[in-house]
């Protein structure tokens, strides 16, 4: 019977050689008669550990040979360096117990599955080594979000998830009811899930200088790609006393921080990325170059003559005034400048009210982040803080002043210059992983057509 204190696998390289007890699953199993190794994983850390079991000097461990990929055991032993094999240490083990057996219909067998397999089952992929790297990687991503930006003087602040309003006018909003519905309804108005926390957030930013949201963001579009879910996590900090410039310098930090903290937090996964996943294994020289070098910028205007002039026969022909394509975005950031790329200023037609105006009258004080394999990474802009000219551009879209008296009021009472960004966390991982599809990105995704779960 085992009855020490278990320890983790993550803990074994600072734990002296000695008597171990860990937990995990097997995730391979294979004996001759005189030894057998399992690969068992517990699952805090990338990389499982080796265990050892001798059947020569424990008869007893023939049923240990039969413990199958899937099965949870617990596993009393000691400890060895082995500074010579491939792996630093193993375990021997002297005591092997079933905590609990795996069915043979187990879907994940030691052969490797492809991605779209396994997105239907959300609730085991996580156990294998490719969703193991990257939800490591997300957890430290977050983190390194929060945490740059707690040390760049940003308060967090949770805006809601129901809202009567389309921020970004749009028009991509679920609708929440009840039996009764909208008008009348449990809140006397329609309401939809948030598209964007940014509105919520800017009286926030207005009052604590900067403040942040991050949490869960829904959009309707009907855009079966491989960088849009219906449901995902951004980041929308803004802060007040900040013009475009001053933007661009926090995308940029809080990108190149993000980046540092996950090449120096999860150098086994990104490893993995980068041989396993992405198919160039450039992924760590990309990152590196990310997190060291600045970014490039270039206006909207010069992106569309440079993309007029590419020769490229894009699927959507570019002329000024287009709202760009992925396939434009990725060819300006991928072929042109071969690293992240803000461009700004945009015609104001394709972007949304809150813009700010610039003084030619036709574009605005925007930008987006472009990012290689991704496409657009961040969307961000100065506010309009001149009441006037914040109705006049909302009359002209159609949005009418009274249901966004409250975010014009902010304009009137004491109204401060002000920027802001939104940067969504799964297109991140795209990015710092080189995993293609969003859809592998979340735990559990929700894009038309598809709710495992
Ligand atoms: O460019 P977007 O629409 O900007 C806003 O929502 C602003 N209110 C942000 C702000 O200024 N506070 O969205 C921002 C980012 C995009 O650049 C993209 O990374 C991500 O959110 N995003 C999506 N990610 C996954 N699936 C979708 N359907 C997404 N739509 C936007
Ligand atoms: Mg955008």
């Amino acid at each position: 019977m085992i009855h020490d204190k278990y320890i983790d696998i993550a803990e074994l390289a600072d734990t002296p050689s000695g008597a171990v007890r860990i937990r995990g699953y097997v995730r391979s199993n294979r004996a001759n008669a005189h030894v057998g190794f399992i690969d068992l994983n517990d699952g805090t850390r990338f990389s499982g550990v080796q265990v050892v079991y001798d059947l020569d000097a424990h008869p007893e461990f023939a049923a240990a040979t039969k413990y199958p990929t899937g099965s949870s055991i617990d596993v009393a032993g000691q400890l060895v360096f082995t500074p010579d094999a491939k792996q630093p240490f193993e375990v021997r083990a002297d005591v092997i117990e079933l905590v609990g057996d795996c069915d043979s219909d187990f879907p994940m067998q030691k052969k490797r599955h492809s991605l779209e397999f396994l997105r239907d089952l959300p609730h085991l992929r996580v156990r294998t080594n490719t969703f193991s790297a990257l939800f490591r990687v997300r957890n430290v991503l977050s983190m390194a979000i929060h945490e740059h930006l707690q040390s760049q003087g940003f308060m967090w602040v949770s805006t809601p998830i129901l809202t009567g309003n389309d921020a970004e006018g749009a028009g991509e909003t679920f609708g929440v009811t009840t039996d009764s519905d909208a008008e009348g309804g449990f809140f006397g108005k329609p309401t939809v899930l948030t598209v964007s926390g940014q509105l919520h957030v800017e009286p926030f930013a207005l009052a604590f200088d900067r403040a942040y949201t991050f949490g869960p963001t829904f959009r309707a579009e009907n855009s079966n790609t491989t960088t849009h879910a219906a449901e995902f996590w951004m980041v929308e900090p803004e802060m007040s006393y900040a013009d475009l410039d001053d933007d661009m310098r926090v995308m940029e930090s809080l990108v190149r921080h993000c980046v540092a903290a996950v090449l120096d937090r999860c150098a086994e996964e990104i490893q993995f990325f980068n041989d396993r996943i992405d198919e160039t294994h450039t992924l760590t020289e990309r990152l590196t170059a990310t997190r060291d070098t600045p970014f490039r910028r270039m206006t909207y205007t010069e992106g569309v003559e440079i993309l007029e002039k590419s020769g490229k026969d894009f699927k959507y022909p570019v002329k000024w005034g287009l709202d760009l394509k992925t396939e434009h975005e990725r060819y300006l950031c991928e072929e042109v400048v071969r690293g992240p790329l803000f461009l700004t200023d945009y015609p104001k037609e394709i972007k949304a009210f809150y813009m700010r105006l610039n003084d030619d009258g036709k574009t605005a004080a925007a930008c987006d982040l472009l990012v290689p394999g991704v496409g657009e990474l961040i969307g961000g802009s100065q506010r309009e803080e001149r009441y006037d000219v914040l109705l006049a551009r909302m009359n002209e879209v159609g949005i009418s002043p009274e249901t966004l008296s409250w975010y014009a009021d902010l304009r009137r009472f004491g109204s401060v210059p002000h920027s802001g960004f939104g940067l969504g966390l799964e297109r991140f991982l795209l990015y710092v992983t080189a995993i293609g599809n969003i859809r592998d990105a979340i735990p559990y995704a929700r894009t038309p057509g598809q709710m495992a779960f």
